[in-house]
């Protein structure tokens, strides 16, 4: 049990560390969850006009993700998918945020790459394909993370089908106030926050 314990502590550490709250407050943009959504990711980051800062989170929370899962089979071999879990749930219910974490979108795409990379791919293609056609960062991160239990299917992973359903579940459950608001039509949409003049 030393091996599965070490993986899930491993991994959740990493997954936990707020990398959209640490890049905020250290870029003078104050506390990032007294701004916008108050949600911890890269799309509420753009929200306080910093594209680099906003670019970094997406970045650095995806890698955490892939980081968790690659050095978990490097250390425990065979605990890959119990690092999968770890870092999802360290990204979503940061102890350190008083387990009120992200929405699990950016953790769960570097969770994927690093599990079958291939999965990866298709993750990334309806992610940004959506975003690029909605310009609704909720639609397109939700859908993308469906698209991963249905992916793995596709490519024979079945191994992986159970955990990625579950992980897309609690990513549609962290988003359950996006969903409230496009329902009501208020979901903002990235990049049009300002009114053109006039
Ligand atoms: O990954 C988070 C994104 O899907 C929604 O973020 O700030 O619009 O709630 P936000």
């Amino acid at each position: 049990w030393v091996a599965p314990t070490l993986s899930l502590v491993l991994s959740y550490l990493l997954g936990s560390i707020p990398f959209g709250v640490i890049l905020t407050r250290l870029g003078g943009a104050g506390d990032l969850r007294t701004i916008g959504s108050g949600n911890i990711g890269a799309t509420n980051v753009l929200r306080t006009g910093r594209k680099g800062l906003a670019a970094a989170t997406l970045l650095l929370d995806m890698a955490k993700g892939a980081v968790a899962v690659l050095l978990v089979a490097h250390l425990f071999p065979g605990n890959a998918l119990l690092a999968a879990a770890g870092a999802f749930i360290g990204h979503c219910y940061p102890v350190w945020l008083k387990f009120k974490g992200g929405k699990g979108v950016a953790t769960l795409m570097g969770i994927v790459v690093a599990l079958h990379w291939p999965l990866g791919l298709v993750y990334a293609v309806v992610w940004l394909g959506l975003l690029a056609g909605l310009r609704i960062s909720s639609v397109a991160g939700m859908a993308a993370a469906l698209s991963a239990p249905f992916a793995a299917a596709l490519f024979g992973r079945f191994d992986l089908v159970l955990l990625l359903l579950a992980l897309a579940l609690i990513v549609l459950w962290k988003h359950r106030e996006n969903v409230d608001r496009l329902f009501s039509g208020t979901e903002p949409r990235i990049g049009r926050s300002k009114r053109p003049p006039g």
